[in-house]
């Protein structure tokens, strides 16, 4: 008995399926859920009666999402303005909007131009796209002609980012434009009450323009919410929903707030070396740790009501530490939902540490006005422990610990204490090889004074207070799972029994595919990432996994189409695989058949997170395995999960937040909602401190062991140890002077050996590709198991550093039996069985 494949991916009906309906419905849903209401003075809901005239860029032109491989080529878009008109709010700007349609079209064409020119003069036509992203134009002036029968202003700030490069720290990106300021200081000084809509993939500094313009009374951050997004925002601004998402990323007042913002990517001028001169001062780790207002605080959001958040008690429950808080809607018109935080604040003993951290939360159902409810929220040890670079361990020291409670990191209040005794050591860790003197450290222990005093103050009161030694008593030390990944073994056993040459090109991807053709390099499934390799399909009945992108969506060719009389795919090259084709104009062919593959456009990474909601995340998760089983993906290449570290990340929607807790536990929920289904699992990614985009193959990042473990791996050991990712994606980067892709600090180490991980690493696309990137055949002595998408290259180096003796025999298979054993477990859907 042999696998094969199903012929063709999608399907000759173009017409919209009960699955993408029923999809759609849920985007819309997570969607309203990420919004973000950080300022309403009285002006939000808006009654339906209100005629508004919607101005800014992204008002008919919203944006969905951001650029490169997160994005999805779905069937249609709804618009801000296609929201609000549907939902029956009268627009009165008609004009200004039709306006701003030529000028957008006329950009598009120019756009579109200066990439084909582009392109004909680089290797990889996605690098001319990826560095050259679509600047959408400015609008015309706004005149008094635009707001005359206005009696509010809806005006939408949108901002397009992605792969290959970080946003600029100048006026129409991190800044607003001149245009825009110009429009809001005349909207202002018409004394007409103006809600901005933030359409972009991270902060736009508003700072200046809020203190010069008090007719701004409402913001909200809508991210960007995929193809419903303009029905969710409609339904949000008539009160149709409530507002309940939060910040999962500080918004400083200045750019200069955010430590060692001048020396971020390109804007010190060196691009070869990064230094993360902060350490573990992230986010707002770094802002509360030293008193440093931002504009809006991390777990930041306002809703339409207002809710009441009372701790209950803090005690052990099994080997968790649970506190109990009840929250009640205290207002009086609207039902909405409450996101409860608890951060842990830390005493510095032996080594300083932040002024607090996140550790846990949790989302209420939808509360009527007067209704309440009760949540657990829990953590374990491992939560408050600190790696402590000198003892190699990851230790709770001796202390008080306080527990705080509140809707964001700058509204807390202190409820318990947990006390330590004494030093705890939970888990000692191996000493790794590549580690670096930073050539400055920020140093905390000069400037946190006033935080802590604060905090000293309460020490002394007297709160309910458990201690960590009950806890511990009930806590097994490196509780991994490693029954988890229970794989078959029929395939497995090959990597015994063939000549190790055989085994070597499952150690990258299918070369059949174009390697240059980032993001769309897969063969069988059109528009598809890559897929494993084929070598040993016919002997040995080895099928292929198919791999495609995300994390808002499955990424694949909307369309394509197939000869009839051969039965040949025709391709599309890199271009015509980007933003639905747009950038090349190919006629249909002739005597061919036109295959459908619809995917949803979800919201991106950091809308989804905005909702802190766990349960929607796991929802999301099962219908990206729906759309992976119809179109027959085995591996979705997401989520994606770097730290927030800096604003002008490019592909900072992609990802969750700047905290580690946070961007795990939404990782892990999406994980098991897609691995629910048989036959689909998730790749996360970019295993680690991929965290700018500029020179991203080429960087090395700086950084203490301490900042390594505590904020650039920790989500990724949340995802893993909770939910059981079957593969991670190492990243293009190099950490402390090594590859990603041949770090066995990162690959083996603390993976494997610490963390239990027994899936798949794959390499980032093309990384062995430049001249010094990561080395072929030092990736798998390293455990990263696939190199993607595959080359004549990555097999000649690794049959050579067999041959040399610098790969050992043992190396190949046991990357070849992860490989194996990973096909094994997910071959399942996608194949049909065939005599
Ligand atoms: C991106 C990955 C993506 C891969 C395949 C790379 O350029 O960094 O996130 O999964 O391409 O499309």
């Amino acid at each position: 008995m042999a696998f094969t494949q199903f012929k063709h991916s999608g399907t000759l009906n173009p017409e919209i399926s009960v699955c993408e309906k029923k999809h759609s419905s849920f985007a819309e849903k997570a969607a309203e859920e990420g919004i973000v209401l950080l300022k309403n003075e009285n002006i939000l809901p808006i009654s339906l009666s209100a005629s508004v005239a919607l101005l800014g860029i992204g008002a008919d032109k919203t944006v969905k999402g951001g650029i490169g491989s997160g994005d999805v080529n779905n069937r249609q878009n709804i618009t801000i303005y296609e929201g609000m008109e549907e939902s029956g709010i009268r627009i009165t700007s008609r004009d200004w909007l039709d306006d701003y349609e030529h000028r957008y079209q006329k950009a598009r064409l120019i756009w579109k131009e200066k990439i084909l020119e582009e392109a004909k003069h680089v290797n990889n036509p996605f690098d001319a796209y990826a560095s050259n992203p679509f600047i959408m134009p400015e609008g015309r002036p706004v005149s008094e002609m635009d707001i005359q029968e206005a009696e509010i202003v809806v005006y939408v700030i949108s901002r397009i980012s992605g792969e290959g490069k970080d946003r600029r720290l100048e006026k129409g990106d991190y800044y607003l434009s001149e245009r825009e300021e110009k429009d809001i200081l005349f909207l202002n000084s018409r004394s007409v009450p103006i809600v901005l809509l933030i359409n972009a993939g991270g902060p736009v500094e508003l700072t200046d323009i809020l203190e010069k313009a008090q007719w701004i009374k409402g913001i909200l951050n809508i991210s960007q919410l995929g193809q419903e997004g303009g029905r969710a925002v409609a339904r949000i601004l008539l009160g149709e929903a409530v507002p309940s998402g939060k910040l999962t990323t500080t918004w400083a007042k200045k750019y200069a707030d955010v430590p060692f913002a001048e020396n971020f990517s390109y804007l010190n001028g060196n691009l070869e070396l990064e230094e993360y001169k902060e350490g573990i001062y992230v986010g707002y780790r770094y802002f509360d740790s030293f008193g440093v207002k931002p504009l809006f605080p991390f777990g930041f959001g306002l809703s339409y009501t207002d809710f009441k958040i009372q701790f209950c008690s803090i005690e052990i429950d099994k080997d968790k530490i649970a506190v109990n808080v009840s929250v009640e809607n205290i207002g009086n018109t609207f039902a909405g939902r409450e996101v409860v935080q608890v951060y842990v604040s830390l005493p510095r003993g032996r080594i300083e540490k932040e002024y607090h951290r996140l550790v846990g939360y949790a989302k209420t159902n939808v509360l009527k006005p007067g209704e309440k409810q009760e949540l657990k929220i829990l953590f374990d040890g491992k939560t408050i422990a600190s790696f402590f670079e000198d003892a190699n361990a990851w230790i709770v020291e001796t202390g008080k610990y306080g527990l705080w409670i509140g809707n964001n990191s700058a509204n807390l209040k202190l409820e318990a204490f947990i006390n330590v005794n004494q030093d705890v050591v939970l888990e000692q860790t191996q000493k790794l090889e590549a580690l670096v003197e930073l050539s400055e450290k920020l140093e905390a222990s000069k400037n946190v004074k006033a935080a802590e005093k604060q905090l000293e103050k309460s020490r002394n009161a007297d709160f309910p207070t458990i201690q960590f030694e009950a806890l511990q008593r009930k806590q097994k030390a490196g509780n991994v799972d490693r029954e988890s990944l229970v794989m078959g073994n029929s395939l497995e056993i090959l990597a015994e029994e063939l000549p190790v040459e055989e085994l070597i090109p499952l150690l990258y991807g299918n070369t059949g595919g174009i390697s240059s053709n980032l993001g769309a390099a897969g063969i069988k499934v059109p528009g598809s990432a890559g897929e494993t390799s084929e070598a040993l399909y016919e002997k040995y009945g080895v099928p292929v996994l198919i791999m495609a992108d995300g994390p808002a969506g499955i990424r694949l060719q909307r369309s394509y189409e197939v000869n009839r009389e051969n039965d040949s795919v025709y391709g599309i090259g890199v271009l015509g695989s980007l933003e639905n084709g747009f950038l090349v104009t190919e006629k249909p062919h002739q005597n061919a058949d036109t295959y459908y593959q619809y995917c949803t456009a979800f919201p991106v990474g950091t809308a989804l997170a905005q909702s802190w909601n766990r349960q929607l995340l796991k929802e999301f998760g099962e219908m990206i395995a729906e759309e992976m089983e119809k179109f027959g993906v085995n591996l979705w290449l997401a989520p994606g999960m770097n730290i927030h570290r800096n604003p002008l990340c490019g592909r900072n929607f992609e990802y969750y937040s700047e905290d580690p807790l946070l961007a795990g536990s939404l990782a892990a929920a999406v994980t098991k909602g897609v691995q629910s289904k048989a036959g689909c699992g998730v790749t996360i990614k970019h295993f680690a401190c991929n965290n700018q985009e500029d020179n991203r193959m080429g960087v090395d990042v700086h950084l203490s062991e301490r900042a390594l473990r505590e904020i650039y791996c920790r989500g990724f050991e949340i995802a893993i140890k909770e939910s059981k990712p079957v593969a991670i994606m190492s990243s293009y980067n190099l950490v402390n002077g090594v590859h990603a892709a041949n770090s066995k600090d990162l690959c083996t180490r603390i993976v494997r050996d610490e963390w239990g991980f027994e899936g798949v690493i794959m390499s980032d696309w093309n990384t062995t590709e430049p001249k010094d990137g990561s080395i072929p055949w030092k990736c798998t002595a390293a455990g990263n198991d696939i190199i993607m998408p595959g080359s004549e290259n990555d097999h000649k180096s690794i049959l050579d550093g067999y041959r040399s003796g610098e790969l050992s025999e043992e190396e190949i298979r046991i990357c070849a039996r992860r490989v194996l054993k990973l096909i094994d477990k997910l071959r399942s859907s996608y194949l049909v069985m065939s005599e």
